[in-house]
């Protein structure tokens, strides 16, 4: 039997199909990373995924083929979503190399660790084997945004995020151009109700030739149908 959560999601997706997304397929990426330093450590973040699960399950409400690629994460799998569970950077890239090609609209959502150690041991590491201080050497992860950006999809459209301590519209303006997204939602994690873990979220839109539009305090959810609105647009535009 259904969960009163997926009857009310089924019956937004009946009467809320919207012509943009009936059809299309879109893909998100969600959550943090784990990259392993042993069998039962890792350096990660404090992504939940609650925004790119606002993100995918709205886009399947209005009708699209949703595939979410997900770091670890505690939240219920959204209604509809084929949903693909990843721990790393590298599975990540993995999965959305997979996927990326098919995709009409992509919205990278995910916090990817930008380090992973460079080798995990195979055995967990001892306290009283490393003393009072513990060197290990981080080496770069994949970039999966900028690293697939000749596998999309022809007059696909891709959003991406950008997460900021400081310097906000200038460092998201660094990444919207490098990462070649069409247009970019900046957050700042030092901002109240903002970022990580939180219901809520306070976001500049960045696009390329456009002055930043920075929106008011929204729910997830909001902020997650804002960014569809504005994808819908472009995808209008491309056909
Ligand atoms: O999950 P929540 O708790 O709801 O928190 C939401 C969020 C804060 C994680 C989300 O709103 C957000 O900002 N996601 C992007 C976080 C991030 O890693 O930003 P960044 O500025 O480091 O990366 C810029 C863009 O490149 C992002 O689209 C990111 O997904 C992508 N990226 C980054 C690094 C990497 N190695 N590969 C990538 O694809």
């Amino acid at each position: 039997m259904l969960e009163p959560r997926e009857i009310v999601e089924h019956v937004g997706r009946a009467l809320g199909t919207d012509a943009a997304y009936g059809g299309r397929r879109v893909l998100v990426t969600a959550g943090p990373t784990r990259e392993a330093i042993d069998p039962v450590r890792y350096v990660g973040n404090r992504s939940s995924g609650r925004m790119g699960y606002a993100v995918a399950q709205a886009a399947w409400r209005r009708g699209a083929d949703v595939t979410l690629v997900s770091g670890p994460s505690s939240l219920e799998p959204p209604v509809g979503v084929d949903l693909v569970r990843v721990q790393s950077a590298e599975e990540m890239l993995e999965a959305v190399k997979g996927t990326i090609g098919e995709a009409d609209l992509t919205v990278f959502a995910a916090a990817v660790a930008d380090f992973r150690p460079l080798a995990a041991e195979a055995e967990k590491v001892k306290r009283e084997s490393v003393g009072d201080a513990v060197d290990f050497t981080l080496s770069a992860n994949p970039d999966i945004a900028a690293g697939t950006r000749d596998l999309r999809k022809s007059g696909a459209v891709t959003v991406g995020f950008a997460l900021e301590t400081s310097d906000v519209i200038e460092n998201a303006k660094k990444k919207l151009e490098k990462k070649g997204f069409d247009f970019l939602v900046a957050n700042d994690v030092t901002e109240e109700g903002a970022g990580f873990d939180v219901e809520t979220n306070r976001v500049t839109v960045l696009a390329p030739g456009a002055d930043p539009e920075a929106l008011p305090l929204m729910s997830k959810h909001a902020v997650g149908e804002e960014i569809l609105d504005r994808a819908a647009r472009l995808l209008g535009a491309s056909g």
